[in-house]
């Protein structure tokens, strides 16, 4: 399998969400593998939920996906992908707000490894205003996400704000 047939997509997935899913069945299109890769150094944030609790709930909202695997990382996201042999990051853009911060990410991590390209794939309407954060402030009053999120995903909010 040639190297570019393998994209890695990072992020914090505090939780995984449905515009998540949208970009990893979008890169699923492109490239023969995706990793999913969970962040396991977050500076200040403290995150709701633990890497293993992420990765579960991305595991099972992805079951079925024989292309896809979940797996966690520290340091710098281009050393892990080049660790795992891969050439190509998928990040996910959804409004004008995100652009400036992937912006500024992109353009380090070429200087930091030239030979890992970042690609974005754009959310579809329906995922534009879904955030990770913004969900995670909704759920911890007591309100339904469920339409935002894989079902293991809505479930464990609700039993974290429970
Ligand atoms: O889901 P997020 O929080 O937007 O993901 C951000 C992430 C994990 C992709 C980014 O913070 C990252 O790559 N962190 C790893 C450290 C790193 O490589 N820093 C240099 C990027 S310029």
């Amino acid at each position: 399998m040639k190297a570019r047939a393998l994209a890695v997509y990072p992020g914090s997935f505090d939780p995984f969400t449905n515009g998540h899913l949208d970009v990893v069945e979008r890169a699923l299109g492109i490239f023969d593998r995706v990793i999913v890769a969970v962040l396991a150094n977050p500076d200040k944030r403290a995150p709701l939920f633990t890497v293993e609790e992420r990765m579960g709930m991305i595991g099972q909202a992805l079951e079925g996906q024989e292309r896809v695997e979940v797996d966690s990382f520290r340091g710098l996201t281009v050393d892990y992908a080049r660790s795992r042999g891969a050439h190509t990051l998928v990040k996910g853009l959804r409004a004008y707000s995100d652009f400036d911060a992937e912006l500024q990410q992109a353009l380090m991590n070429r200087k930091l490894a030239p030979d890992v390209h970042t690609i974005f794939l754009m959310s579809s309407f329906a995922h534009i205003f879904v955030s990770s954060s913004i969900l995670k402030d909704i759920a911890s009053h007591g309100r339904d996400v469920s339409e935002f999120v894989p079902p293991v995903v809505a479930q464990r909010l609700k039993e974290k704000f429970s």
